[in-house]
Parts: C-alpha cells; sequence; structure tokens
C-alpha cells in the first residue's frame, strides 16, 4: 500500500524562529522519522514575493532555508525537498482555481482583513495568497499538512477549493456522488494544540513582523539577548511569582514535572529562571546550529538537493496538472 502524503512549505522571509520550529517543523521532522508518510517540504518563494523584492535577498533567504531544512535532519533522498518557483504548476494550477474563487471569498481570508484593518496598499498577490497556497497542496494529493494555527484557515481554503472544482469538473458532490471522478483529495491541517500559537518575548504571537523571535538557529548570544528581553509582566498569571512568558518558552523545552521545581525553588527570581532558560534553550539549539554550519559550508550540494527536488516534484506535480486540464477542456 502506498504512503500517505505530507506536504508542508515555509517561507523564505529571513531566518526560521523557534516559533516555526515547535509550531511546525518539529512536526516535519517528527513525522518524517516516524516513516510513515512520503514527505514533501517546500521554500514558498512565491509566497515570500510579496515581502521581499530584492533578488539578493531573497536568493540569500532561499539557500539558507534549504540549509535550515537539512540541518534539522530531513533527509532529501527519501523527503522531496524543493522550491515553489521551480515547479510551474503552483503557479499554474492556482490560475485555474482563480476562475472557480470569488472575490468575497477571498475577501474573508484572516490575513487579507488584518491588511485591510492596517489600511495597507493589498496586491493581488497577497490577495490571492490563499490560492496559491490550495495549488502547493493539492498538486501533490496531499493527505496532512503540519502547520501552526495562522495557517488553519488557509489549509481550510484549500479544502474548499477541492470540493469546488471537484464539483463543477467532475460531478463530484460533498456527499460522496461521482467520488471516484474527483480529481482532488481533500486535505486535513496538523496542528498541535500545545504549539499551536508559540508565544515571543512579548507574549504575543512569535513573529517576524513583532520583533519577539528566537532565531532558530540563533548564537548563545542572540539566545542571551532575547530571553533576558522576555517581559516579565508581574499581572495575572504572574501573580504567584511565575513569569508567565518565561515560563511559556520553558514548556517547550522541558516538561511540566521538571518546570514545577525550578520555579518553585525560584519564586519570584525572575532572573535566575532567565538563566535557567538560557541554558535550556542553548542546550537545545547548540547541536542544531553545528550541524547547519556544517552543511553549510558545501552550497553547491544544496543547490544540487533542491535541484533534485525539483525534478521529482515536477514529475508528481505535472501529472496532476495534465488530469486538471483534460477536465476542465484544455488539453
Ligand atoms: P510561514 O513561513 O509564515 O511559517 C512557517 C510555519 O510556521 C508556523 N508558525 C508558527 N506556529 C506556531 N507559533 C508561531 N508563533 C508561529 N509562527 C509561524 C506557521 O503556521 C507555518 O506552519 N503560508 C505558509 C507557507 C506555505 C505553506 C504552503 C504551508 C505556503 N504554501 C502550503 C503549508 C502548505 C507560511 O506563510 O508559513
Amino acid at each position: 500500500m502506498s504512503k500517505k502524503i505530507l506536504l508542508s512549505g515555509v517561507k523564505p522571509t529571513g531566518r526560521p524562529h523557534i516559533g516555526n520550529y515547535f509550531g511546525a517543523m518539529k512536526q516535519f521532522v517528527d513525522l518524517f522519522n516516524a516513516n510513515d508518510y512520503q514527505c514533501y517540504f517546500f521554500i514558498a518563494d512565491y509566497h515570500a514575493l510579496n515581502f521581499i523584492q530584492n533578488a539578493a535577498e531573497m536568493n540569500q533567504n532561499i539557500l539558507d532555508l534549504a540549509i535550515d531544512y537539512l540541518a534539522l535532519g530531513l533527509d532529501p533522498k527519501t523527503a522531496v525537498l524543493y522550491k515553489q518557483s521551480d515547479v510551474s504548476a503552483h503557479t499554474e494550477l492556482s490560475w485555474i482555481f482563480d476562475t472557480i474563487v470569488t472575490m468575497p471569498y477571498l475577501m474573508r481570508a484572516h490575513a487579507y482583513k488584518d491588511a485591510e484593518a492596517k489600511n495597507k496598499e493589498i496586491n493581488v498577490g497577497t490577495f490571492n495568497y490563499p490560492v496559491l497556497m490550495a495549488a502547493d497542496i493539492l498538486l501533490y494529493d496531499t493527505d496532512v499538512v503540519p502547520v501552526g494555527a495562522d495557517q488553519k484557515q488557509h489549509v481550510e481554503y484549500a479544502r474548499d477549493i477541492a470540493e469546488k472544482f471537484n464539483f463543477i469538473f467532475c460531478g463530484a458532490t460533498k456527499d460522496g456522488k461521482n467520488a471516484d471522478k474527483a480529481i482532488f483529495k481533500l486535505p486535513e491541517p496538523l496542528i498541535l494544540e500545545s504549539v499551536a500559537t508559540v508565544p515571543g518575548t512579548d507574549g504575543r504571537k512569535m513573529s517576524k513582523s513583532y520583533n519577539n523571535t528566537i532565531p532558530l538557529f540563533a548564537t548563545r548570544e542572540e539566545i542571551t539577548k532575547a530571553v533576558m528581553s522576555i517581559v516579565t509582566d508581574s499581572g495575572g498569571p504572574e501573580a504567584g511569582g511565575i513569569p508567565a512568558n518565561v515560563y511559556a518558552m520553558h514548556k517547550l523545552l522541558k516538561s511540566e514535572a521538571e518546570l514545577t521545581s525550578l520555579y518553585d525553588t525560584n519564586k519570584g527570581k525572575y532572573k535566575a529562571l532567565k538563566e535557567a532558560l538560557i541554558e535550556d534553550m542553548d542546550a537545545f539549539i547548540k547541536p542544531l546550529r553545528e550541524k547547519r554550519v556544517e552543511i553549510a559550508k558545501d552550497s553547491q550540494a544544496v543547490i544540487e538537493i533542491l535541484r533534485d527536488g525539483a525534478e521529482r516534484a515536477n514529475e508528481v506535480a505535472s501529472k496532476k496538472l495534465s488530469a486538471v486540464k483534460k477536465v476542465i477542456g484544455v488539453l
């Protein structure tokens, strides 16, 4: 029996942080290692183009993210590791979906509404973001998409778009009529509740745009600086002498039992608790950081891996695109 398909992507918009890792990338690694899935991991460079308009920066970010993936232990011989722009079926399918997706539907997307609320001038790429993402996912018959909570709606959009396409062009209904004729499989998001939204140093969602991150491959100095900057508000859950933001981050690294004794003995001692967090964070990051340095020494090999991944991804994606073209009547 063939394996189920797992797919996910990350935007090359700068160094990934521990929110990306615990919220999504750790699940990539764990599920890859479990060996139950055929895995596709990609670099969402066309999505990143909405944010980065500088060729040198984009190039560097793509290479860096490929190195990051490899440093996490994803074996490119088994997993398919590629960049989105190398598989033109993504953008082609996105256009086909554009013709069946309505504007009011896309206007309900959180990312669009947020941008609009901030009075941002929204480009079409941002507006269409969920459509390209649906194409990313649906081209590979994906079963599961490990992501953080902020991407849940996007996976739901992919499901909706798949259902709509299956109905319009294949006559497949939600209640199972003509199910065998459906072109697209409905994907499921995989979101771990405990890490669905990893908080940053200020207690808000960890995000590059909030400047509250701890980079996943941070140096010890960077870890120290970030942890020392964690806001230790004394209100709310901190009333018992537990700095909530420090504790929340510590919980990513240690069990509650381990933390209970540490936080009991250091009640109210915020500096000592932060120092303990620095130690634990560095112990976790150090091996990743060292592996990353090794991989980064041979960038040509990394470029080769992406090239090979693109070839394998194209094989699958182009077959699906041909099937789509046939049912829409252009082939
Ligand atoms: P991106 O690059 O913004 O984030 C990569 C992954 O990290 C998760 N994440 C978080 N999880 C928990 N807590 C946080 N503070 C946190 N910050 C980020 C994100 O949920 C994401 O899973 N649109 C996607 C990229 C993409 C994609 C796809 C993903 C494009 N096409 C198809 C899956 C399938 C994005 O912007 O991720």
